[in-house]
């Protein structure tokens, strides 16, 4: 009953400005996906890695140098998690599909888990495979919603959003891998979702939530960069 997590990071980071894949982007001297996979190979509950790769030949040729550079670090703390890389898709939903395709026969659990979430702390991680184990098929991690929210049309408002209601929502997102292959084999191409847990909200079945971590933010825009910079450095 092995734990594997699923790593989308075929994304070409298209808020982040012009320049490399997002996940092969730069912070403090590593790149975006070096971050997340070093966070689960440090996580003991992870056997499995599976990355979604940006999908053209260059981009799957870096993520294997990228693993091979992690390897003897992973070696040397005693980590043994397995990893295998795919060429990702068009689509985030695309890209996890393709990822799980791949995955070992034994793994039970499933966790999807954004490269561009790459500060996530190793104790989330855990925590989410422990809420599966615990006996939740789906499970995410959430943040209160810290602004006002509005509904608009166009530049008017039309309503404020009750906030006590809503939550931000993290990744890793964790599943019963027959839960998740199940939503997946029942999702749209032509309409794909945004993270893994609608799948399985609009098959009718529930979803669990944990609380999430400040740190698991997605780096999205250049100023997420600025603040990753900073919350290394004060790691470090
Ligand atoms: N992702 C993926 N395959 C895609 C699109 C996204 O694997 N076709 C991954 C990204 O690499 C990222 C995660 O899904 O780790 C969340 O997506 P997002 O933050 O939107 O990243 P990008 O799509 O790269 O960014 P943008 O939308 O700004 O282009
Ligand atoms: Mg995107």
């Amino acid at each position: 009953h092995r734990v594997a997590v699923v790593v989308p990071a075929a994304g070409r980071g298209e808020r982040l400005g012009p320049g490399a894949p997002k996940a092969l982007r730069e912070l403090g001297g590593l790149p975006l996906l070096a971050h997340a996979v070093h966070t689960l190979l440090a996580a003991p509950s992870v056997d499995v890695i599976v990355i979604a790769a940006p999908p053209s030949p260059e981009g799957v040729a870096e993520v294997h140098r990228l693993l091979s550079g992690l390897a003897d670090l992973a070696e040397a703390a005693g980590h043994r998690a397995d990893t295998r890389v795919v060429p990702g898709g068009a689509t985030r939903q695309e890209s996890v599909a393709l990822a799980l395709a791949a995955l070992p026969e034994d793994c039970t659990t499933v966790l999807v888990h954004d490269a561009a979430r790459a500060l996530t702390p190793v104790d989330l991680v855990e925590a989410v495979i422990g809420a599966v184990h615990g006996g939740a098929a789906a499970v995410i991690p959430v943040l209160p919603v810290a602004d006002t929210v509005k509904a608009v049309e166009g530049d008017l408002v039309t309503a404020t959003v009750d906030r006590s209601g809503l939550r931000a929502v993290q990744t890793p997102q964790g599943f019963t891998r027959e839960l998740l292959a199940k939503a997946h084999a029942a999702a749209d191409p032509a309409a794909p979702a945004t993270d893994d847990a609608g799948l399985v909200e609009a098959l009718g079945l529930p979803v669990r939530t944990v609380p999430g971590h400040a740190e698991a933010f997605k780096i999205t825009t250049p100023f997420d960069l600025v603040l990753a910079e900073a919350v290394l450095r004060r790691r470090r």
